[in-house]
């Protein structure tokens, strides 16, 4: 809880999702990055908001903003017919990819039901955080909300998103991110992928992820270089997006990075690198190679506690 008891704030980490050959499957928490949500209650049903920065992407009509949705099936829950007050942080631009939408939701969610008394376990709010990724997104994937609510690794099934797992990592994940200045949103880069795709390519994809997991277990960082790579669905669709694609992979690669890939819908990339000294190296040059305009990177690792109360406004780096 802050200071003032009456009011929660929440913490919800930034996540990457579609980790390689694992679209909709396999998502991780982000240290560092995030958005955080504002809650007290008011007498008067309804939730109203304000949000910081102020911008078209991020709406202040509850119907269409993705903490609200998520904080609303909570306050149904918890206290039904009373209203909400929420002031959001962002931290994360929306259509990023992320996980800008479901870091807002898991914020709001986990603050509401803490403010309200509900139960201990942040378990008890994933339909509500799903909730509130659909609304934006079109789709209650899951491969964001729950590595943002749990932290960690985070295997889900897309078809019923309630039957998850918290991966074991067996080593240090040294993460170099770049965000190009490109918005994609979601819903779209969803309606652009087919519908049926090649017997081959399904079954490379699913051996991929196999390793891609055994990998992360073991501690085998270059293995799992090698298998973020190895998508044969998705991102090749979706790389078409980010002009500068291709032209951040190389510049990671040749930087040193043991490999590179688009997170969720894009555009931001991301590296998995030896070690931190590395990790700066790579996010410099994937940086340098990212374009003009408003690009950012930042070098990060796993976030292994998810969503939590914080005191602090914004606890995180803006990107
Ligand atoms: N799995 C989702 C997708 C994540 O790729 O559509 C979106 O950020």
């Amino acid at each position: 809880m802050t200071a003032d008891s009456n009011r929660v704030r929440a913490w919800g980490p930034a996540s990457l999702s579609n980790l390689g050959p694992g679209f909709d499957a396999l998502g991780m928490c982000l240290a560092g990055l995030g958005d955080t949500v504002e809650v007290w209650q008011v007498p008067e049903p309804g939730i109203r908001i304000t949000s910081e920065p102020s911008t078209d992407s991020v709406p202040n009509d509850p119907e269409y903003n993705t903490a609200a949705a998520a904080a609303r099936v909570v306050l149904n829950r918890l206290a039904p017919g009373t209203g909400l007050e929420m002031r959001i942080h962002k931290g994360i631009q929306p259509g990023s990819g992320l996980g800008s939408s479901a870091a807002s939701a898991v914020a709001g969610a986990w603050a509401t039901s803490v403010l309200l008394g509900g139960p201990p376990n942040r378990a008890s709010v994933i339909g509500a955080v799903l909730e509130g990724e659909r609304v934006v997104s079109g789709a209650p994937h899951g491969d964001n909300v729950l590595p943002s609510l749990f932290g960690g690794l985070v295997l889900v099934s897309p078809g019923d998103p309630l039957r998850w797992r918290r991966l074991p990592i067996g080593g240090n994940v040294a993460l170099a991110v770049v965000r190009p200045d490109v918005t994609i949103l979601t819903r779209e880069a969803r309606a652009m992928l087919p519908n049926k795709v090649p017997l081959a390519d399904a079954v490379r994809n699913a051996a991929s992820l196999a390793f891609l997991v055994d990998a992360f277990r073991a501690g085998d960082m270059e293995t799992v270089g090698q298998c973020i790579e190895e998508d044969r669905l998705v991102e090749p669709v979706r790389a078409r997006l980010v002009p500068s694609f291709e032209a951040i992979r190389r510049a990671a690669k040749e930087a040193g990075a043991l490999g590179c890939a688009l997170t969720g819908s894009g555009p931001a990339m991301f590296a998995i690198c030896i070690d931190d000294t590395s990790a700066r190296r790579v996010a410099q040059a994937m940086h340098e190679a990212a374009g003009e305009g408003d690009v950012r990177s930042i070098v990060t690792h796993v976030d292994p506690k998810g969503a939590r109360v914080t005191d602090v406004a914004r606890p995180g780096v803006v990107l």
